[in-house]
């Protein structure tokens, strides 16, 4: 039996009227950027989040970059965020020019630790970035009670994790905007690259409509920006999409519960943490091999047996070769569990198309593993 990693064709069949009308839609209004479909999306998940604003860009680290630019982040500036992320959430942070401080995690949740954020401010820090990591919120309001101590912005990296909540709180509640990405593999994806930012502020949502638009919301008038827009197509997508996120996040959570029940007991394994009361959305099912020496030889088990896993990141920011090529970042060690982390994770598959006997499948190589070493 072969479990994939990925369900995009399958999600796609599985509303593809749906879809295929979004893009006919689209394509017989003849308007494909900036049209009135990209209006409608934006209109649509402003709603969907509780948010004013809602302001459609070309890729979801293009979305940071640019929110750190409209709230005038830049060179001399400290941006703290996690050292266990997706490489693009420093890269924006470089790309706007300022200085990515990179700090550890909690041990069980992977997300940012508050404790290591407060160790890490110094007279330059500028704003907090929390990655809402594998799909589950960070602690918004201990980091945000941090960023008003000290007078900072919080930026929230939800790239993983459209439809989760902490237990009192709503991802956009607790800061001053919220960055998501829609590349294919996102829990709402698109058909290639797409993001979006969300927020209260007018002055965010105005500045990235400027910026994103070559600095520019009157044609013919123009100040230095640059072209990331999030195309109708996409938009048409997504909206599509969007009205099912619900019913699929509730797939995801159901699957980590049979995975987390069937993996049970597994001694060489650790299973990932919810907190009570959050709805993590599992954008990824990340299980850590105990000793991390396990990790390849685990990997390659399960990938020779046909089950399709991955690493989430196997590689720490600050130890991808050339770190940090001469880009400003301060390291604020320890940085022990991001390294823990990045040495003994393997994903399983989860996307909300997956069978009942290829999760009971997946189930049995991981326990199997364990005899064959
Ligand atoms: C945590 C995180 N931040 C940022 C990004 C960047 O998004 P994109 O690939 O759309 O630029 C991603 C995903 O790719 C991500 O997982």
């Amino acid at each position: 039996m072969k479990v994939p990693f990925y369900g995009h064709v399958r999600q796609y069949e599985s509303i593809k009227s749906e879809i295929d009308a979004k893009m006919q839609e689209v394509i017989q209004s003849g308007q494909y950027v900036q049209g009135p479909m990209l209006k409608k999306f934006e209109q649509e998940l402003a709603a969907y989040a509780g948010a004013k604003y809602a302001v459609g860009v070309g890729n979801g680290t293009d979305a940071l970059w640019l929110t750190f630019m409209s709230l005038g982040l830049g060179p001399g500036d400290e941006l703290i965020t996690n050292a266990n992320t997706f490489f693009a959430t420093a890269e924006a942070i470089w790309i706007a020019g300022a200085t990515a401080v990179l700090v550890d995690c909690d041990p069980k949740t992977k997300c940012l630790d508050p404790e290591a954020v407060k160790r890490a401010i110094s007279r330059r820090t500028r704003a907090i970035v929390p990655v809402h990591l594998y799909g589950q919120c960070a602690p918004m309001p201990e980091i945000r009670a941090i960023g008003d101590e000290y007078g900072l912005f919080v930026i929230e990296d939800n790239a993983q994790a459209i439809d989760a909540r902490g237990d009192s709180f709503r991802i956009g509640e607790h800061s001053d905007a919220v960055c998501i990405s829609f590349i294919i593999q996102k829990n709402l994806g698109t058909y290639g690259d797409g993001g979006a930012i969300w927020t209260n502020h007018q002055f965010v949502s105005d500045r990235v409509k400027k910026l994103r638009n070559h600095g520019s919301n009157k044609r013919d008038v123009h100040s230095p920006g640059f072209n990331s827009r999030l195309d109708d197509l996409h938009a048409g997508i997504l909206s599509a999409k969007l009205k099912h996120i619900t019913e699929w996040s509730d797939r995801r959570i159901e699957i980590a519960s049979k995975y987390t029940e069937g993996l049970k007991g597994c001694d060489f394994i650790e299973l990932p943490y919810a907190r009570p009361g959050y709805r993590h959305v599992f954008h990824l099912y990340v299980i850590e091999t105990k000793n991390p020496a396990d990790r390849d030889k685990m990997l390659e088990y399960l990938v020779k047996n046909g089950v399709d896993a991955k690493t989430h990141y196997s590689i720490a920011i600050h130890k991808q070769e050339g770190f940090p090529w001469g880009k400003p970042a301060r390291l604020v060690p320890p940085l022990a569990n991001a390294e823990k982390n990045a040495s003994s994770c393997i994903s399983l598959p989860m996307f909300p198309e997956l069978s009942e006997e290829e999760i009971q499948y997946t189930i049995q190589v991981v326990r199997d593993w364990s005899k064959s070493k």
